[in-house]
């Protein structure tokens, strides 16, 4: 972590609320569906698919768990009603995975059968290395019971991400990303180079097995190697996409796009945006850096 990170990370218990708020605009929706379905509508527009994703996690209280799980049906209904090009991404841990494995698999499933019923589909993100094995089961019960609609993902920094290609089911479709959780060194990767070696790695394996794969990157150089693996190997445009949160690099974003790749990008919304606003930043203190970065960057006409 760069000194500059560590500054800003130790000032953002002391950052006023307003100003977590403007920071975090541009990464989140807004508090209501209605708000991400603008912004959906808008992508989809551009030729973007969207994922959309109710904050909240690490939830407490079963009644947190039906909340979320109400909110996310509600979302899917209206993706369907507004004809949107989007899917929905969901934490386990916000549908009770630390209070009951039983409640949190009863979430899933609620979830992926809803999603059954309207033709969409539901990815499990991936939290933190306490929930890796969890959430992979929680993905292949459900898949044993026929919830085709259901994928996982994995995270290029996690020593283990190598074997858990190799388990996961036939068909799956897996989201890659780096992993943005702080892990201790004997169970991730933490040198950048590594981490994006692995992740390389990964995606040779996820493609050599024929699973779709959501390529989940802001990393110019990540991009590069992976069209370069895709253009070898001859990866029909329908076996990937590339992923993208909101609000961030929306130059490379376009490059994606326009070479003729398929991109998505995740889309939060919620009432909890500030406590998942300084949950993300102190838990990642880089990437308090380039938001600070970047609202210090002159901006381009
Ligand atoms: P890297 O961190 O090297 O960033 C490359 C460049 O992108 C940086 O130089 C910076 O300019 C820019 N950048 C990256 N992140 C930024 C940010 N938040 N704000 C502003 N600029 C930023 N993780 C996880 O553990 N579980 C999950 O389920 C998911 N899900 C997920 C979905 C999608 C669609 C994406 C894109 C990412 C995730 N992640 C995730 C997060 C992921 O693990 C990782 O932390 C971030 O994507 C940053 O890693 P990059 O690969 O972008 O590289």
């Amino acid at each position: 972590m760069s000194a500059f990170d560590q500054v800003i990370a130790r000032c953002l218990p002391l950052i006023p609320r307003p100003i977590v708020r403007a920071v975090s605009r541009r990464y989140i929706a807004g508090e209501i569906f209605a708000d991400a379905a603008r912004v959906i509508t808008s992508l989809n527009r551009e030729g973007l698919l969207a994922t959309v994703d109710v904050l909240g996690e690490s939830v407490d209280r079963a009644e947190l768990v039906g909340r979320a799980v109400g909110e996310y049906l509600e979302a899917l209904d209206a993706i369907r009603r507004d004809d949107l090009r989007c899917n929905i991404s969901v934490k386990p841990t916000q549908l009770g995975l630390m209070i009951d494995a039983a409640l949190c698999l009863d979430s899933v499933r609620r979830l992926a059968r809803a999603a059954r019923d309207h033709g969409n589909f539901v990815r499990l993100d991936m939290e933190d290395s306490r929930c890796t094995g969890a959430t992979l089961d929680l993905h292949r019960t459900l898949r044993a019971e026929g919830f085709g609609n259901l994928g996982v993902v994995l995270q290029a920094c996690l020593r283990r991400s190598l074997d858990d290609v190799r388990d996961l089911p036939e068909g799956t479709s897996v989201r890659l990303c780096k992993g943005i959780y702080i892990e201790p060194r004997v169970i991730a990767y933490r040198e950048r180079a590594l981490i994006n070696k692995n992740f390389v790695r990964l995606l040779g394996e996820m493609l050599d097995r024929g699973l779709y794969v959501g390529i989940a990157t802001h990393d110019e150089e990540v991009v590069w190697e992976a069209l370069q693996l895709i253009d070898r190997r001859r990866v029909p445009t329908e076996a990937y996409e590339f992923q993208m949160l909101l609000g961030v690099d929306q130059e490379l974003r376009g490059m994606i796009r326009a070479a003729g790749h398929r991109l998505r990008v995740y889309v939060p919304y919620g009432s909890s945006w500030y406590a998942y606003s300084v949950r993300r930043l102190k838990e990642n203190p880089r990437i308090a850096g380039y938001v600070v970065r970047s609202l210090l960057a002159p901006r381009r006409p």
